[in-house]
């Protein structure tokens, strides 16, 4: 298939391309070829690196001691302002090998799978690489979600170990985390394999220990030993798995594997963000998102960086917390969302100006769509206009940024993700699968393989084939939507699935409806996405009740917290509209597209409705969402 020729960051050779990026890591064994793929449904593969061995936390923490032991690798700054700890490579490394020390003892061993539902402290980073170095495979559940959502998890991986806090801290508030853990390991089987829950004392609250399954870190840590050899896996061994949301059925098991991962966090942090040694990098992420792992742990500390890890939220104690970050701590590079950027832009200039910011070089936006009004506030009011902004556009399956601005690039497309990073390969599809050239809009797709990729749907390979390969064959289909420009700039338009993007937080609607239709209230569920101001997309929840119930405030709520009982609470309905009907199709399709436009507020943009079973559901419809605005 061909591409667009107006990219000028063209590789010629894409195997010897990377064959040469491979070279950045201190393999055990050194890889003698990259790729070695298929994307043919009937026999689909992905390999890179195939013969090559490494060791992922050998990458991020031993290979640094000789030069970077005193370097600070994490730079912890706490949801307290004025709490902070330095924590320099040669520490971090000891206290990985600790716990690697103590999971080993209690039985993980290679190819195991351990949970880890863990706050924003470095013991999270710790227990990443402490799995890596035993060659365990970690699954991180963030914190958000709820005992269903993390029991549903721990099943579906069959962990055998949990990593958690007592409790975490946010934005003043304590967040149970044991409570949750202890909760979801009585749901069906999730506790049957679980043998140990190594528990980090972070807030000192409540914390029910169960004798033999459930152990302190710091009590463990005092009599581990801090000699962990590394343990040295293939290329292709798995690094971890990261649940993220589809447009039908269960969140799915992103499988990561270790070299290629590892060569694609490391390339691509360094470039997007063109790294310096003294570079103070700050990526306001979660750990328990793919920009967590690629961004704060597993790039910057392949790169031997200093990698701030923030506890807290942006806005707390106030709107000028992150500048004061900045400030006090000299933040180089900065990597943050769309959604926190408007949530400060709508606080005005003055907390921003209250703090120096003439350290910051490059400022990253990652998650979402950025609008062009949040863009120009990020780079003339955060940056002075100094400062490039990367609008880096990736996804969970990724493994790392695919299509950015790099610095050095002029800054004149606020909004525009513009180019594949050397290596990528973008093109434009219609709905048909033809490649549109030049100046285009239509579906993105990937015509070849790169090393981050992710190489299946934990436990269901046909899934993987089935959701990103059969759309449109030969090609990797990533769910979004692009406009391509007569510069050949890229600029994302969305999902055109039934992902939504809540927050930068990934959510199906499939998901959130089956919360919905299992409350006893519930005989039906629809939920679209709508624009809104601050998260970028809301939820919007059509509920059609079982007979004989009427609306009410009182069900409203309990729908509202069916769902944050059955998912967390990030994925709160901002509208529940107890509706008489959906407008389906005589063969009883639901019509989201009109569903879509109702939410939105567009009842003049319905396109035709003649094709539905009963077309006064949708003037009842129009008539119940006014009542919502
Ligand atoms: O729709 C795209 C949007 O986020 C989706 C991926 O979500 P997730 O797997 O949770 O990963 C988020 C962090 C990489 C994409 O399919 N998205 C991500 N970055 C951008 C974006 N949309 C527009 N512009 C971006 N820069």
């Amino acid at each position: 298939m061909t591409t667009t020729s107006s990219n000028p960051r063209t590789v010629s050779d894409t195997d010897a391309f990377w064959l040469r990026e491979a070279e950045r890591l201190d393999w055990t064994k050194a890889p003698t070829s990259a790729s070695d793929v298929s994307w043919d449904a009937s026999d689909l593969h992905i390999r890179w690196f195939a013969d090559g061995a490494l060791n992922a936390s050998v990458q991020c923490l031993d290979r640094h001691l000789e030069t970077r032991g005193d370097k600070t690798a994490i730079l912890w700054v706490g949801d307290e302002p004025g709490v902070a700890k330095a924590i320099t490579y040669a520490e971090a490394h000891e206290e990985v090998c600790r716990m690697a020390s103590v999971l080993k003892a209690r039985g993980v061993t290679r190819g195991d799978r351990v949970i880890l539902y863990m706050p924003m402290v470095p013991e999270a980073a710790y227990a990443m690489l402490a799995c890596a170095r035993l060659g365990a495979v970690h699954s991180v559940v963030f914190g958000g979600f709820s005992p269903e959502a993390l029991a549903s998890r721990i099943e579906d991986c069959g962990a055998t170990a949990v990593v958690t806090a007592d409790e975490g801290r946010r934005g003043g508030k304590a967040i149970v985390l044991k409570k949750n853990v202890d909760a979801a390991l009585t749901r069906n089987d999730a506790g049957r394999a679980v043998h140990t829950v190594l528990t980090v004392k972070v807030t000192g609250g409540e914390a029910a220990m169960q004798a033999g399954r459930d152990v302190w870190w710091h009590e463990e840590k005092a009599e581990a030993s801090s000699d962990c050899p590394a343990e040295a896996v293939d290329a292709e061994d798995p690094l971890f798995i990261l649940y993220t949301s589809g447009s039908t059925g269960k969140p799915k098991g992103v499988l990561h594997t270790t070299g290629g991962y590892m060569v694609y966090a490391s390339y691509t942090h360094e470039k997007v963000f063109d790294l310096k040694e003294d570079d103070v990098y700050w990526c306001a992420a979660d750990v328990g998102w793919i920009t967590g792992h690629s961004y704060i742990v597993y790039g910057p500390l392949a790169n031997g960086a200093t990698t701030l890890m923030y506890e807290g939220v942006p806005t707390w104690p106030d709107a000028s917390r992150m500048w004061k970050i900045v400030e006090e701590h000299g933040v180089t590079l900065l990597y943050t969302a769309p959604t926190a950027i408007r949530a400060l832009m709508r606080e005005g200039d003055a907390p921003v100006e209250k703090h120096d910011r003439s350290s910051l070089r490059v400022l990253g936006s990652v998650g979402e769509p950025i609008n062009p009004e949040a863009w120009r506030w990020y780079h003339d009011v955060v940056g002075e206009g100094r400062c490039t902004v990367v609008d880096t556009w990736w996804q969970t399956e990724t493994g790392g940024i695919l299509i950015s601005p790099l610095p050095g690039d002029p800054m004149t497309k606020p909004g525009a993700a513009t180019k594949p990073m050397p290596g990528i390969e973008p093109a434009l599809v219609d709905a048909d699968g033809k490649v549109l050239e030049g100046e285009a809009e239509g579906n993105l797709v990937l015509t070849r393989s790169w090393p981050g990729q992710m190489r299946t749907v934990w436990g269901d390979h046909e899934r993987f084939v089935q959701t990103y390969f059969t759309t449109y064959p030969g090609t990797y289909f990533t769910g979004d939507g692009a406009r391509r420009d007569a510069d050949g700039d890229y600029w994302i338009t969305g999902r055109v699935d039934d992902v939504l993007n809540i927050s930068g937080h990934r959510m199906g609607t499939a998901e959130v409806e089956s919360a919905l239709v299992a409350h006893d209230a519930v005989a039906e569920a629809a939920v679209v996405g709508f624009p809104h101001d601050l998260k970028g997309q809301g939820l919007w929840c059509y509920v059609i009740l079982r007979a004989g119930l009427e609306p009410s405030a009182e069900i409203e709520k309990a729908l509202r917290d069916q769902v944050r009982t059955e998912i967390g609470p990030v994925a709160t309905p901002d509208v529940i509209q107890i509706a008489p009907g959906l407008p389906k199709t005589r063969s009883g399709k639901i019509m989201r597209r009109i569903l879509r436009k109702i939410a939105e507020g567009a009842p003049d943009q319905l396109g035709d409705t003649s094709t539905l079973a009963e077309p006064e559901v949708v003037d009842q419809l129009v008539e119940g969402a006014a009542r919502h605005r």
